[in-house]
């Protein structure tokens, strides 16, 4: 199937590097609230942090993420390394000023894999126990590719996110439903069980009240209505009938935030259901790699396998 021209993409422009690790700004914590349900197998946490009166207010952006610095020392008698964590606010902020921004949070709880002693994520566990008053050192913003083009009306959307991956959709979602946006919007969320959902009572609402906003789950160890167990790119077949018209308008972008590899699996359904210019649109192939879609690997992505700038990658271990 064959599709009008790509217009170009021009991302917004975005700062960087406001603060340094080395120099952070202090931020206020204004609310920590659970988004899981109350059952939900993992924890994850909604974080906001006041920024008023420092040079972060009104200029962090979805997409991007900041650097917390844990307080406390490692084994080592260290300070504790930064670590980052995606925005989940909107450009306009939780409180409408800039003044406000979140982060979602999943703790981390496992065993040590020698000891089977517990262990716990230092930075998660630290800001998850966080309370309100509380006041923190944050860097950043760090990241200027995962983000909004400017034109935001140019482009549909295809919203790809498992787990907290979902962080960056909430306040780029914010963003375009808020501005009357009126392209197509779908996103594509997947986590292990349905109590694991994310925000998920926000994007219920929001899918209600904008019908140009699509939202899909994938449960991957329960079954999802008619279907099976599903990962998100299983979406791209079984919801062809909604997200194939969107992928041939000639204006989607693809973005995928979360776990790593699912980007391949991604990959590997859009290969098998779009073809010629369509798929050239997103993924540049070679042929010999086009034999056998099925059998690719995650070393050919970048080599046999190439997203072009319409596709937009932030996936982690
Ligand atoms: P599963 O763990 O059942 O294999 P979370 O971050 O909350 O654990 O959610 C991650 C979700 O992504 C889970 O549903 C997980 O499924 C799923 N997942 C794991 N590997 C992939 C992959 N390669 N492609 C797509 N989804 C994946």
């Amino acid at each position: 199937m064959s599709s009008p021209a790509a217009p170009e993409v021009q991302m917004r422009p975005v700062e960087m590097h406001i603060y340094r690790p080395t120099d952070p700004a202090w931020a206020t914590v204004v609310k920590s609230e659970l988004c899981t349900g109350k059952k939900a197998a993992g924890i994850c946490r909604h974080i906001e942090l006041d920024v008023s009166g420092t040079n972060l207010a009104g200029r962090c952006f979805p997409g991007q993420s900041i650097g917390v610095l844990p307080d406390g020392v490692d084994g080592t008698g260290r300070p504790h390394k930064l670590r980052l964590y995606s925005l989940a606010s909107p450009s306009r902020g939780e409180d409408g000023k800039g003044n406000v921004i979140s982060t979602t949070v999943k703790r981390m709880i496992d065993e040590h894999w020698e000891t089977h002693r517990l262990f716990l994520g230092v930075a998660s566990n630290w800001l998850c126990d966080l309370q309100v008053g509380d006041r923190i050192r944050v860097s950043g913003p760090n990241g200027k590719k995962f983000v909004l083009p400017v034109n935001t009306n140019a482009h549909d959307y295809v919203f790809f996110a498992t787990g907290t991956g979902i962080a960056p959709y909430r306040g780029m979602i914010i963003d375009l439903l808020e501005a009357n946006c009126s392209s197509q919007i779908a996103l594509i969320m997947g986590s292990p069980y349905q109590t694991d959902l994310l925000y998920h009572d926000f994007f219920l609402r929001m899918a209600q009240q904008y019908p140009n906003f699509h939202y899909l789950t994938a449960i991957s160890r329960e079954r999802n209505g008619e279907f099976d167990r599903l990962y998100v790119q299983d979406r791209l077949r079984v919801d062809a009938d909604r997200l194939l018209p969107i992928l041939t308008g000639g204006r989607a972008l693809v973005y995928i935030c979360g776990l790593a590899g699912m980007e391949l699996g991604i990959f590997q359904e859009l290969a098998l259901m779009l073809n010629g210019s369509t798929l050239e649109q997103f993924l540049k192939v070679d042929p010999e790699a086009m034999r056998d879609v099925r059998r690719w690997n995650r070393s050919m992505i970048h080599k046999q396998v190439r997203p072009t700038p319409r596709v937009f990658m932030e996936v982690y271990a």
